[in-house]
């Protein structure tokens, strides 16, 4: 579920190109789902699509019986935090509602099916390190046994969702995985988040707001070594358990914005046919990309450090992260400088919108 969205077509991209998995992709196409960031594989035998409500039990369990999966990969979510802050109601509805509906469907189907298949199939639950609340002040590291305690609606939903996905496994045996990884970055990611916001602000020449001192620190995972992680627990991870997954790279919000001007900066002496693209960040660098920082209001209850110990996945799974993260961030923003026919499309009228009541 979740497919059409930033890390669910990273995804599916990694799963039709580097294994053998069949794959539907079920989605509603929110403002946050694309198809278009599916093009490379859409017309591959081995990948279909529905548009779904995981809300709509009937249009779910018809997608099941006719698709017959071993394995559910849960990705469909409202995921921006502060879109939960402005409108609560649509993260309750899809992060809560939408997974207890998704587990029912799931159980029902799963109930029925021949003891081996039984034995072998697979719910895997996508969820945030969110849901261990702020490690503000401390040298800590968020470990699969860290207490639960969200701050936001988003992550309040995210936790709740963890719960349910919990309970369904004690109560009605399902076999569930869960794991909760840090912030993810690399290409397809919408231009509301923090990365990608900045790359494109930058190269229109506007303001980068930065929210508060631009203190607060994330721990960055390159979305492709996420895809490979969801893959490896899958295929190795215990039932019932729950995994971490990080990139062992954290960084204060200020320093990722330095960091990305810096490398527009360099793109833009690499190639002179930026500067004739993009006018608005040739001036800009002109000035010095950074001049554009602008400091915002801090977000409503505000988490200042999220950082992830990956202990367990390390030494269970064998999980390592692929690139680092020089390579992954310039690799991003090249991306961004390539497919500007992508974000244009994103940025329709309801984006628009958005950025104005949350940035003017
Ligand atoms: P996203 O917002 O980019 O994509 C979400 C996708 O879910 C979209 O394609 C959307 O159309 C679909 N969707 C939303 N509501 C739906 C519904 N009711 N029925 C069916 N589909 C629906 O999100 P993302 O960044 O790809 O995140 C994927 C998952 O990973 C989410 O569960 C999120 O909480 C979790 N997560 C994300 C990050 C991150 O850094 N992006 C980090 C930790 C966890
Ligand atoms: O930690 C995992 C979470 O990472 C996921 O569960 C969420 O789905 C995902 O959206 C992300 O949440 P964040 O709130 O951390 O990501 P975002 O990109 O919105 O913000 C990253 C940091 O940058 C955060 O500290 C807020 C700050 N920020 C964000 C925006 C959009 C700014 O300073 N300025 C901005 O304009």
């Amino acid at each position: 579920t979740g497919g059409a969205g930033f890390i669910g077509s990273a995804l599916i991209r990694f799963l039709i190109n580097e294994t053998s998995h069949n794959v539907l992709n079920v989605d509603k196409l929110t403002y946050a789902g694309n198809l278009d960031s599916l093009k490379c594989i859409e017309k591959n035998p081995r990948y279909q699509f529905r548009q779904v409500d995981i809300c709509n039990d009937v249009a779910l369990t018809d997608a099941f019986n006719a698709f017959e999966p071993n394995v559910v990969m849960h990705l469909a979510a409202e995921s921006h935090v502060d879109r939960s802050i402005d409108g609560p109601a649509a993260f309750i509805e899809t992060n809560i509602v939408g997974t207890y509906n998704l587990l029912e469907v799931t159980r029902r189907y799963w109930a029925q099916l021949p003891e081996k298949s039984k034995a072998s199939f697979r719910f895997h639950h996508i969820s945030t390190d969110e849901v261990y609340g702020d490690l503000d002040n401390t040298l800590d590291l968020f470990t699969e046994d860290t207490p639960y305690d969200p701050s936001s609606p988003y992550s309040a939903s995210k936790a709740s969702s963890d719960h349910l996905v919990r309970a369904w496994h004690r109560t009605f045996g399902l076999p569930v995985l869960i794991t909760n990884c840090s912030n993810n970055y690399g290409p397809y990611h919408f231009p509301e988040k923090l990365i990608p916001l900045i790359i494109l602000n930058a190269l229109e020449g506007k303001p980068l707001p930065v929210y508060g001192t631009g203190a607060q620190i994330r721990d960055w995972l390159y979305v492709e070594d996420h895809a490979q992680g969801i893959d490896l627990v899958i295929n190795k991870g215990r039932i019932g358990e729950n995994y971490n997954i990080g990139g062992n790279n954290e960084w204060a919000n200020i320093d990722i914005v330095k960091t990305i001007a810096k490398l527009i900066e360099q793109e833009f002496v690499k190639n002179s046919e930026l500067s004739i693209r993009f006018p608005s960040a040739k001036a800009a660098i002109e000035q010095n990309t950074e001049s554009l920082i602008t400091y915002v209001n801090d977000r409503p209850g505000y988490d200042r450090r999220y950082a992830i110990d990956e202990t367990k996945t390390n030494n269970e799974l064998g999980y390592k992260p692929k690139d680092s993260f020089d390579t992954a961030i310039a690799k991003t923003v090249q991306w961004y400088l390539n497919n500007e026919a992508w974000w244009k499309s994103v940025m329709d009228g309801s984006y628009q919108n958005w950025i104005a009541s949350q940035y003017e």
